[in-house]
């Protein structure tokens, strides 16, 4: 169900997009503008019509594209805000609900992060316990990165400062390094908080050597806020990096982390657990071991994604004449659903295949090895 629909707005939205780079690359900025807004706006429905796995994903994208747009049409001609309306803009807050206990597998991790952010919020702390205040986690794409930073705000009550790092590198942001040094001050002022920075890499190509000047403002920036923080010992505010390319990043940044944790893919029985929390609900008539087995080289959100499908199967099956209903007949109606059975997962993984090829992997475990 829905398949179709999200298919169609999902071409239109990056429709939307090409037209909204295609405006801002010839500078007409209201085009482009609107054209960003109108993205975001498909990106929200299609939060609504993709399966769990993704939408939270739209809902971000959403958020970013809408602001962008926003920010451009707000802007147009003038010169580029730097207050603290574009912070809120650019930067999303929230009190996350994620739990612990919604990450399967990642025992290590999770010990090892619950353990670092902790130390800091302990009061009467002795001055030998050093504490963590800024940490990285790298590992494939889709294996909970998000999740755990949740997970770690949720803990503390902390406010949850997320942003994408490439979202902040755009023309549009000549202040960029502005939006990161007020980011860190806001925090400060919020705190507890957690600044979550996420696809971190993008800021600081180190291979290629030169790194623009939008980048190398960023990179500054940051490199003082944490040193900021990290120099005071009051302070409760904590900063987790994310990446899936650690070999990336520039090695100022990568020694100013302090702790290092690998997010790995999940092994079997991690994969069992995160069945669990995906399937959660929905009766079974396969054998869990069975789909543990075949789901070798799965990441959680691959597992996300297969369940959704197996689950849509059976949905599409029960419910034949769901698209043809009109929203009014939607209301009412109800919807009819079985026991998942073994069909529906071998269309799921004829559909749904691992995102990490095994090369990559063994990069992670040999960066791991040197740096980690
Ligand atoms: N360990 C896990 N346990 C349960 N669900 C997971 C796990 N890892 C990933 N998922 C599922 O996949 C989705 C994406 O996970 P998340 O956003 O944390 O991945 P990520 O590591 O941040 O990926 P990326 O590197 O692409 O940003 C989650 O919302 C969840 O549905
Ligand atoms: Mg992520």
């Amino acid at each position: 169900m829905g398949e179709l629909r999200e298919n169609m707005l999902r071409q239109q939205m990056q429709a939307e997009l090409e037209k909204a780079h295609k405006a801002e690359a010839a500078g007409n900025e209201k085009e482009a503008g609107s054209r960003y807004v109108k993205a975001g706006a498909i990106a929200r429905k299609l939060a609504y019509v993709a399966p769990r796995a993704r939408s939270e994903e739209f809902f971000h994208s959403a958020s970013q594209y809408e602001n962008v747009g926003n920010l451009i049409k707000t802007t147009e001609g003038e010169q580029r805000a730097e207050s603290d309306e574009m912070i809120d803009k650019m930067i999303v807050t929230q009190k996350p609900s994620t739990k612990w206990e919604d990450i399967g597998g990642l025992a290590e991790a999770k010990g090892t992060l619950k353990e670092a952010i902790i130390l800091p919020f302990v009061g009467g702390r002795p001055d030998f316990v050093k504490i963590t205040k800024s940490i990285l986690l790298y590992g494939p794409p889709g294996t909970g990165k998000t999740l755990l930073a949740k997970a770690s705000s949720n803990t503390l009550n902390a406010t949850f400062f997320e942003a994408k790092a490439s979202g902040l590198l755009s023309k549009y942001f000549g202040e960029s390094g502005k939006i990161i040094s007020s980011l860190f001050g806001k925090a400060k002022d919020k705190q507890p908080s957690l600044i979550f920075l996420d696809e971190i890499d993008s800021i600081a190509p180190s291979r290629s050597g030169d790194i623009n000047e939008s980048s190398r403002r960023v990179l500054g920036e940051i490199l003082e806020g944490m040193e900021g923080f990290s120099a005071s010992k009051d302070d409760k505010v904590i900063f987790i990096g994310a990446t899936n390319k650690p070999w990336d990043l520039d090695d100022a940044l990568l020694s100013r982390f302090q702790r290092k944790i690998y997010v790995p893919l999940p092994d079997d029985e991690s994969r069992k657990v995160i069945f669990g929390i995906h399937l959660k609900g929905a009766e079974l008539s396969v054998n869990v071991g069975d789909l543990v087995r075949r789901s070798d080289g799965y990441s959680g959100r691959d597992i996300a994604a297969l369940c959704q499908k197996a689950i849509n199967n059976m949905i599409r099956e029960k419910n034949p004449d769901l698209e043809s209903l009109t929203s009014k007949q939607l209301e009412t109606y109800k919807l009819e659903t079985r026991e998942l059975l073994p069909s529906d997962f071998d269309d799921a993984f004829e559909k749904v295949k691992p995102a990490s090829d095994s090369s990559s992997l063994q990069k992670y475990a040999d960066w791991e090895k040197e740096f980690g």
